[in-house]
């Protein structure tokens, strides 16, 4: 009899354990942060879905502010290993030092979601089998927004302004070395080059932080040098910077198509007002939940996609879920508001 007391309790004792989790009410502790919170896209739009989004499921979720910072978020991370959160999502200052923040959750035997600013380390997904990624297909945003681009120079004569059959424009990039600033950049301008449509780049500037007020300094000191009648084009990685763009150009008194990335609520509303040509939709609501859905399958322990409707990008097999882009321009903005 004391045999059998003692099995049941040893099962009891296994069975709250693993419904419990490291937590004592029983509920999944997400301990997540923002690569920083003067990000226009990261901070309005991902952000608070994340929190609405893990309220609605009820679970627990720490959302802190890395300021910009990767030594901060490795103290964050390293608090968070050791309050016990079960799982981990993390959202790089520095996409290059994945390595470190995959090695302390491999450490803590702990899971991790990565999402928004891919590894980009060859291979370093591998060498945690409970690290996966939410995002996009980089490149995609960059093709739509090259694609929206050439129909609108090729529906529009008038573009060129000293009619030589060249595209001049600039660039406003976000943080080098990520892989959506980078992707961005080259394949916006690869749809004209592609289409045969020579370019010249008359300036590129990179905000680490895709910063509309640094952008719209930019844009100011370039309109200052006598380029006010010579940019035919602003291409911008993303609509924050777009909109620094469009006030420099508003206080220049110049107008020059304009297109970003996002399709935040504000790109929407300029585009419906004229100010703005096209974004790209970039759907937080879905990576936030993506991420959410995902952390909570990697606490559990069960198969990461189940009960869910994402897949894993495999053949390339990084281990990452990937929310498509969808072009905005001024025949569909309305859908997206
Ligand atoms: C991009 C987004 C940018 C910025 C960046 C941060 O996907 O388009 O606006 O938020 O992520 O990593
Ligand atoms: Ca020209």
């Amino acid at each position: 009899m004391k045999k059998v007391l003692t099995l049941v309790t040893v099962l009891l004792l296994v069975f709250t354990m693993s419904a419990c989790k490291s937590d004592d009410d029983g509920v999944i502790t997400i301990g997540a942060n923002i690569y920083t919170f003067n990000d226009n896209f990261m901070n309005g739009v991902v952000r608070p879905e994340l929190e609405r989004y893990a309220e609605e499921l009820g679970v627990e979720l720490d959302v802190v502010d890395s300021e910009g910072s990767q030594a901060t978020l490795n103290n964050q991370v390293d608090t968070f290993i050791s309050k016990g959160v079960d799982v981990l999502a993390i959202n790089l200052v520095d996409p290059a030092a994945a390595g470190t923040i995959i090695e302390k959750a491999k450490d803590a035997d702990i899971p991790l979601i990565l999402f928004n600013k891919e590894a980009t380390v060859a291979g370093v997904m591998d060498t945690y089998d409970k690290v996966w990624y939410v995002g996009t297909d980089s490149a995609e945003a960059g093709i739509i927004q090259g694609q929206m681009m050439l129909n609108d120079w090729q529906a529009n004569a008038a573009w060129d302004l000293n009619e030589d059959g060249v595209l001049q424009y600039v660039l406003l990039k976000g943080e080098p070395g990520h892989p959506d600033a980078e992707a961005r950049t080259l394949e916006s301008i690869k749809a004209f080059t592609d289409a045969g449509i020579a370019v010249e780049e008359l300036a590129i500037q990179p905000s680490t932080t895709w910063s509309t007020t640094e952008a719209g300094d930019t844009m100011a000191a370039w309109l200052s040098t006598g380029w006010a009648d010579t940019i035919e084009l602003v291409v911008c990685n993303n609509d924050g910077m777009a909109f620094g763009a469009i006030q420099a150009m508003d206080n220049a008194s110049v107008d020059i198509p304009v297109y970003g990335v996002d399709a935040l609520e504000e790109a929407l509303a300029k585009i419906g007002t004229g100010d703005m040509n096209g974004t790209v939709l970039n759907d937080g609501v879905n990576q936030a939940r993506a991420t959410i859905d995902l952390a909570i399958n990697a606490a559990n322990g069960v198969d990461i996609l189940d009960g869910t409707t994402w897949v894993i990008d495999a053949p390339t097999g990084t281990k990452a879920v990937r929310v498509s882009y969808v072009a905005v321009t001024a025949d569909n903005y309305s859908d997206f508001q």
